[in-house]
């Protein structure tokens, strides 16, 4: 009998300075964990990244790392394809097309493009405006099924699903329509020091943001100083925002349930607990440290897995691209 064939995950993520613990938890430790199950293509998506101001040689440095770092989380380059978006030029044609495929008004609506319009007030460029075509774009070019994403990419993904939707419907079934894969736990993690607004590494406070890369120092001192409440009660409950991101911090890392987490601190105090969180994230990370500044010593074989991720890549993409000119009528090259 025929195998069946595999459900297609494609993700991917900006190598946009620091990756913290917040695209961990909410997406990268999913990544790992499809592997097997799944066809998986991951990307770094470098395009992406320029809708902010780069400086090229931090640009340049920060890709390559971003992909050690990655390779260190688990990502297995023999399981799974992976790749730099900027090497497979599909990704930049196929955002045009998509372009002429979605509205100003969709696109107006969407809330990361008003809060990076807000905070880049001086540089409010094309690109910025038309991100969720390009995100679009990645996901359709390889037929995904499902993406893994924090709770902040469902906006970018449900535009997707429509715009995959119209184009089908305009011509014939061409796209698959993808579903989100968003964790229950994880999906959205705090700032340390605002609990109400998401860890970004684009915060200006260090201390709101793990790095994935932070010293068993750092980590401690962040967490110590992180903001919870009067209470004195390690409970998760409504109007907690500090402590629940906390505990959903020490869930993921630990594997233990919220109930669980309350039993262990019963009695406890805020410093205790802080100091748990603080020292279960330094042994989680620390063997992806380790691995990390084994392979960014390495550049051969970085390279060689990025071009060999990019030309796996590319064989998928430009079946897809080719199949879209046709059926828009373009006339053959
Ligand atoms: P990016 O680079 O901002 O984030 C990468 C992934 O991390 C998740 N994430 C979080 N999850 C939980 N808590 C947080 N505080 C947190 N911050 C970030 C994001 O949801 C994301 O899954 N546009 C995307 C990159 C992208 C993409 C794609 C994703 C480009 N093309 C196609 C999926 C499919 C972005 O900027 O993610």
């Amino acid at each position: 009998m025929e195998e069946q064939r595999k459900q297609v995950i494609f993700s991917a993520i900006q190598p946009s300075g620091t990756i913290t613990l917040g695209n961990y938890l909410g997406a990268l430790k999913n990544w790992v964990a499809l592997q097997d199950e799944y066809d998986c293509i991951f990307s770094l998506a470098d395009l992406h990244t320029i809708t902010v101001r780069q400086d090229p040689a931090k640009f340049r440095k920060n890709a390559l790392e971003a992909y050690a770092l990655l390779l260190a989380c688990g990502i297995d380059p023999q399981k799974s394809i992976f790749f730099i978006q900027s090497h497979v030029s599909a990704h930049a044609e196929l955002a045009w097309v998509l372009n002429c495929y979605t509205q100003f008004g969709e696109l107006s609506r969407m809330t990361q493009f008003k809060d990076k319009s807000a905070k880049h007030a001086d540089n409010i460029n094309a690109g910025l405006f038309a991100y969720p075509s390009l995100m679009a774009a990645d996901i359709l070019l390889y037929q995904a099924d499902l993406v893994p994403v924090g709770a902040d990419q469902k906006q970018h993904l449900e535009l997707t699903r429509n715009v995959a939707e119209r184009f089908n419907a305009a011509y014939s079934p061409t796209f698959t329509v993808p579903d989100g894969y968003i964790p229950k736990q994880g999906a959205r993690i705090m700032s340390l020091q605002d609990p109400t607004s998401k860890m970004s590494k684009s915060d200006e406070n260090a201390n709101g943001f793990i790095a994935m890369l932070d010293s068993p120092d750092v980590i401690m001192r962040k967490f110590k100083r992180a903001v919870t409440d009067s209470d004195a009660c390690v409970r998760y409950a409504e109007g907690k925002d500090g402590v629940n991101n906390l505990m959903g911090i020490y869930a993921c890392v630990t594997g233990k349930t919220m109930e669980e987490i309350e039993r262990e601190f019963e009695g406890r105090g805020y410093g205790d607990f802080k100091t748990a969180v603080g020292e279960a994230v330094v042994e989680h990370l620390r063997p992806i440290q380790e691995r990390f500044s084994q392979y960014i010593a390495d550049k051969a074989y970085l390279e060689a897995c990025y071009r060999d991720g990019a030309a796996r890549a590319a064989r998928i993409a430009n079946r897809t691209l080719a199949k879209v000119m046709k059926k828009i009528g373009f006339l053959p090259g």
